[in-house]
């Protein structure tokens, strides 16, 4: 059983990579942003408010509650076909809209919210590292921002991917070339460290900054890691 948990900030390549790593090993792939995402696409299509001064943080909370508990949210965690659906529809593509880039803080900045999330995506992983899914064995790659520290503290690869912060704007504008949200990534991560920690390792966890690295190099170091631990 092998769990690998991966955090890291805006821009710097983790849903590719994590998901390349998920396909290299067999193992399942969560993307704990897209649940995120889609919880603020929700509440959007939910007409609620998230420009509001004050969030409604209750109806936020009882949404997202919904959201989960009604049946309305699944999502797929095979390394080959990942999407996240709402309803049965798909929502991959509506979830990387700009507008919900820059509303989900509002939403992944409500704890009550976080505590539905981080239940949900425990649930998974265990599932995951229980059961041989995708024939690699069992095993699962979770990415995010609180997974190495909050969410599966105790998985048996741990790393912080990260790199300088006009190299992670740099690709952030490059996908928006090709039409995928461009966006202010160190303002979606002051956002999003208020609420947790993903700017340094916490004990234990590897640092990888690939700022120099190209993504099969990244890849490289992640696979190396994978295979120590197996
Ligand atoms: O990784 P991605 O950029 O898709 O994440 C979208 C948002 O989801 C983040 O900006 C953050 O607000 C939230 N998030 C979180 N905790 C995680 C993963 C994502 O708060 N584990």
């Amino acid at each position: 059983m092998i769990r690998v948990a991966i955090d890291g900030p805006a821009g710097v390549g983790k849903s590719s990579t994590s998901k390349a790593l998920a396909r290299h090993f067999g193992f399942a792939y969560l993307d704990t942003g897209a649940m995120y995402r889609a919880c603020a696409w929700w509440c959007m299509k939910q007409g609620i408010d998230l420009d509001a001064e004050q969030v409604d943080e209750q109806l936020v909370t009882e949404t997202v509650g919904e959201f989960f508990t009604e049946g309305h949210f699944d999502i797929s965690v095979d390394p080959a076909d990942p999407k996240v659906l709402a309803d049965g529809e798909d929502i991959s593509d509506a979830i990387r809209a700009s507008e919900v880039s820059s509303h989900v803080s509002k939403v992944s900045n409500i704890i009550p919210v976080r505590h539905v999330l981080i239940a949900a995506q425990r649930a998974y992983i265990a599932r995951e590292a229980a059961e041989d899914s995708f024939s690699g064995g069992a095993g699962i790659v979770a990415e995010g921002r609180d997974i190495t520290t909050v969410v599966a503290p105790d998985a048996e690869v741990r790393v912080l991917l990260t790199a300088r912060e006009e190299v992670r704007q740099a690709r952030r504008t490059g996908q928006a070339v090709k039409g995928v949200g461009g966006e202010d990534v160190a303002a979606r991560d002051r956002a999003d460290s208020k609420v947790t920690s993903f700017l340094e390792a916490a004990d234990g966890v590897i640092t990888v900054d690939n700022s120099d690295m190209d993504f099969d190099e990244t890849l490289a170091v992640l696979v190396r890691m994978v295979e120590d631990a197996i």
